[in-house]
């Protein structure tokens, strides 16, 4: 390893990462899995893997491919890679790279992380403190030997990567090239189209405003090929669904299924659902309903769980 998570960030002036921030950006070149909940610093993390790639030459800027499910991600994860590969070149183009765990060791690095703070714009003082570091350090000017604005990673959607592919091979399998992606207000229009050509007779006594019938269709027809539902399947799912709405509520009957439900969960037969139960102080019954469930042999009944009770 050329240089470190922690030296790099301090060098472009971030924040540490985390120690677990830091083993994800350093892990070996293979394949992946990290789970993490929504702003605990995926998108940190996934830059900073990026610029330590390239940093220690495990990767060329074009060989990255970056996906995410939303634009808005796509958009984010973007940014930051751009920046801090574009300030990585600065310090490649010194070459300072080498040298940058031992300046970070000795503190030398903390005033690029004041600067970004302060919104040095221009990155006039940044330059200079890199050209103090190259007289400190005797390193070895490369001038611009990467060519940051050529070389670029790729970050996108995986429907805009998807659709790129296409669109380079289309010919091939007999399509057209020129076929593009619906852009949202063009695939509003033509779904807008097919409810007003609908001869669905349900489309007429619904309640709802046409901009929400639209905004529906679209939404389970964009979900449905995401997720490659098949529509016919989709279709019988409702007429299915609307046969328990339309069911109507027996109380008694209810309370029959309940009942004979809750004793099988405790392992006890129909003889037992007819038994009457033997009464017992209501804290007994508790306490007896707790630890039922912390031996996992189920609830004897489904009221509510005893206070305390986190089983
Ligand atoms: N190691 C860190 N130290 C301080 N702040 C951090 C660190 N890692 C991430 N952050 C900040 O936490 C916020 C959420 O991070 P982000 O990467 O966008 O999270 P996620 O992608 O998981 O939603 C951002 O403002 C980011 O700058
Ligand atoms: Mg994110």
């Amino acid at each position: 390893m050329i240089v470190s998570p922690a030296a790099l960030a301090a060098a472009l002036g971030q924040f540490p990462p985390t120690p677990e921030q830091s083993a994800v950006i350093s892990a070996p070149l293979a394949p992946a899995l990290v789970v993490a909940g929504a702003g605990s610093g995926k998108t940190e993390t996934m830059a900073g893997r990026v610029v330590w790639l390239v940093a220690n030459g495990h990767v060329p800027r074009s060989g990255i491919l970056g996906l995410t499910f939303t634009r808005k991600a796509a958009g984010e994860l973007s940014e930051r890679i751009r920046r801090r590969l574009d300030r990585l070149a600065e310090f490649e183009d010194a070459g300072l790279l080498r040298h940058l765990d031992a300046l970070h060791r000795r503190g030398a690095l903390d005033v690029f992380g004041e600067l970004e703070r302060a919104g040095d714009a221009g990155g006039a003082r940044r330059h200079a403190a890199q050209r103090r570091l190259v007289d400190d350090t005797g390193a070895q000017t490369l001038g611009p030997a990467t060519d940051a604005l050529l070389e670029r990673p790729t970050v996108s959607t995986y429907n805009s990567f998807a659709d790129g592919i296409v669109r380079e091979n289309a010919v091939r399998i007999g399509r057209d090239p020129e076929a593009a992606v619906l852009s949202e207000s063009a695939a509003w229009l033509l779904m807008r189209r097919v409810v007003l050509d609908s001869d669905d007779e349900r489309l007429e006594t619904r309640e709802n405003a046409l901009r929400s019938i639209i905004d529906g269709a679209l939404r389970i027809a964009r979900d449905g090929v995401d997720n490659l539902v098949d529509f016919d399947e989709l279709a019988r799912f409702g007429a299915a669904f609307q046969d328990v709405r339309e069911r109507t509520f027996d109380p008694q009957r209810h309370h029959r299924l309940r009942r004979r439900g809750a004793c099988r969960r405790a392992g006890r037969g129909p003889a037992a659902a007819r038994r009457p139960r033997r009464r017992v102080p209501a804290a007994q019954a508790a306490i007896r309903r707790h630890r039922l469930l912390r031996s996992g042999g189920g609830c004897p009944d489904d009221r509510p769980r005893p206070s305390g009770c986190r089983h």
